[in-house]
């Protein structure tokens, strides 16, 4: 076993205060709704888990898996399905959780698939956000962390599948 030691970009302690920030702005946003969230695997898991456990009311969840890169840090520009959603939208307030938005395409495709199949509202919290990166223009309602052009890992976030279970977002 190999130690890897990645550089604290942002810390645990600054994480867990904006994710609760960002509940209570989405508990404010809809306060007496049933909030589904979809989760966007894999990225995205940790995040999740942390801001539901912030949220008061009725709450549930659901996980989809998107693919649009490969092993390496750059966008392929395309994106495939990987795992559908268990449940239907229809009539739902959701949130879709992601973990970082790039390009932009990622979750403009599944905005796009997302909202044709009708639920009462589409919403979208990322924890990151790299705005000097994007190609498409997305709406995001919650943003984490506004981040320069860096290549961010840690809680949730990979490099080739690494570095998923660091307590804080490192940058490469
Ligand atoms: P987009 O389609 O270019 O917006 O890419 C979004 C996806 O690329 C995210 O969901 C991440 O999985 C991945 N990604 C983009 N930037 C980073 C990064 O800095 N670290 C880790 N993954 C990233
Ligand atoms: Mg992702």
């Amino acid at each position: 076993m190999t130690t890897v030691d990645v550089p604290v970009f942002i810390d645990r302690d600054a994480i867990h205060a904006r994710v609760q920030a960002l509940a209570a702005e989405i508990r404010r946003d809809l306060p007496s709704e049933d909030l589904h969230f979809v989760c966007v695997l894999k990225g995205a898991f940790m995040f999740l888990g942390d801001l539901i456990r912030e949220l008061n009311g009725r709450v549930t969840i659901d996980f989809m898996a998107l693919a649009s890169y490969g092993a390496g840090k750059t966008s392929s520009g395309e994106v495939r399905l990987v795992k559908d959603l268990d449940k239907g939208l229809e009539g739902r307030d959701v949130v879709i959780v992601e973990d970082i938005v790039d390009t932009g395409l990622t979750l403009h495709y599944l905005q796009e698939i997302l909202r044709a199949r009708g639920p009462k509202s589409l919403r979208t919290a990322c924890l990151l956000s790299k705005p000097s990166r994007r190609m498409i223009q997305v709406p995001v309602d919650y943003v984490g962390f506004t981040i320069e052009d860096r290549f961010v890992v840690g809680y949730g976030l990979d490099y080739a599948e690494q570095h998923r279970h660091l307590p804080y977002i490192g940058a490469l």
